[in-house]
């Protein structure tokens, strides 16, 4: 059977999971427009006339705008798009700029909400269209030192199930997948927020114990291949599921996110980091 998706455009697709789901979309048939600001493939992922790298800053909407132009004047439609393109910021709450906390929200949340925003009417005027986010566990358990890049997540993930009510008479498809620790790039794209890299604050030390312990957990994570499958397996689908958290392990974590009380989970992840 025919895949439902033909045409798509990914954001991230320059490495990690968004280099993998290129990759892995285009092996199975799918024409893949790969966004990132460096616009290139990463090694090993041969660019072709299906497999598209593409020069695009998820921060500038007229970029993004005149990108959608372009794949639907050469394709003639586009049937999903992917945003997976993010990056983390780490340090204390008290330690973090309003400046600093506003550009982690500017990729990760406005980033894929610019994006959406101009895939929307191409899917509307073809009745069909398909919208996958990348959020993390992240968005489900509160991450220390963290704090800004789980509420972003969270906002996106709450977000894409908003979107899946609203565009529905549409004939549009909403999706949001969750990695846990996955080996990418994302480890040393990580920037640390410029008060918390001074020795003398008062957070210093659980705050590098705490964040090199998870950059430790990413590092020794899951291949991106498995986040690119679960995201393959939803555009092949007829009909896409609401979220999906790759891997049992991560799957039982989100289900323990909603049935502990507060205060045990918060108390279980105070122990873990
Ligand atoms: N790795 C994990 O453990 C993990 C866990 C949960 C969720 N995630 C999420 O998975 C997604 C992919 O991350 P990854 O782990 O694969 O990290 P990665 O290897 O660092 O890849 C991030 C990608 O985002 C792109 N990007 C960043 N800023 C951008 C911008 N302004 N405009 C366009 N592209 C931009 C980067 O390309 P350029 O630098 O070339 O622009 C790169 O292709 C992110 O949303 C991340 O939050 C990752």
């Amino acid at each position: 059977m025919k895949n439902p998706v033909q045409i798509v455009l990914l954001t991230g697709g320059s490495s990690g999971i968004g280099a993998a789901t290129a990759q892995m979309l285009h092996d199975n048939g799918m024409i893949v427009y790969a966004a990132s600001r460096r616009g290139s493939l990463p090694d090993g992922i041969q660019a072709s006339s299906t497999l598209i790298p593409v020069k695009m800053d998820v921060n500038d909407a007229d970029g993004i705008e005149a990108v959608v132009k372009h794949i639907v004047q050469q394709q003639g439609r586009l049937d999903a798009v992917v945003c997976n393109a993010g990056n983390g910021i780490a340090g204390a709450i008290e330690d973090t700029s309003e400046h600093e906390a506003r550009t982690q929200m500017e990729t990760c949340f406005f980033g894929a909400v610019k994006t959406i925003q101009a895939c929307l009417p191409v899917f509307r005027r073809q009745g069909h269209g398909r919208i996958i986010t990348v959020t993390s566990v992240a968005a489900l358990i509160p991450i220390p030192y963290q704090a800004f890049y789980s509420a972003v997540k969270a906002a996106l993930l709450i977000f894409t199930k908003a979107l899946s009510i609203e565009v529905k008479p549409f004939g549009i498809q909403c999706c949001s997948i969750l990695p846990g620790d996955t080996k990418t790039g994302c480890t040393s794209a990580r920037k640390y927020t410029e008060a918390s890299q001074d020795k003398d604050s008062p957070y210093y030390e659980r705050m590098s114990a705490s964040v090199g312990k998870m950059e430790h957990d990413e590092q020794n994570g899951m291949a991106p291949t498995v986040i690119a499958r679960a995201v393959c397996h939803q555009l092949k689908r007829r009909r896409m599921s609401v979220t999906v958290t790759p891997r049992l392990d991560y799957k039982l974590i989100g289900l323990l996110s909603h049935w502990l009380p507060d205060r045990l989970m918060l108390w279980i992840v105070g122990l873990l980091y």
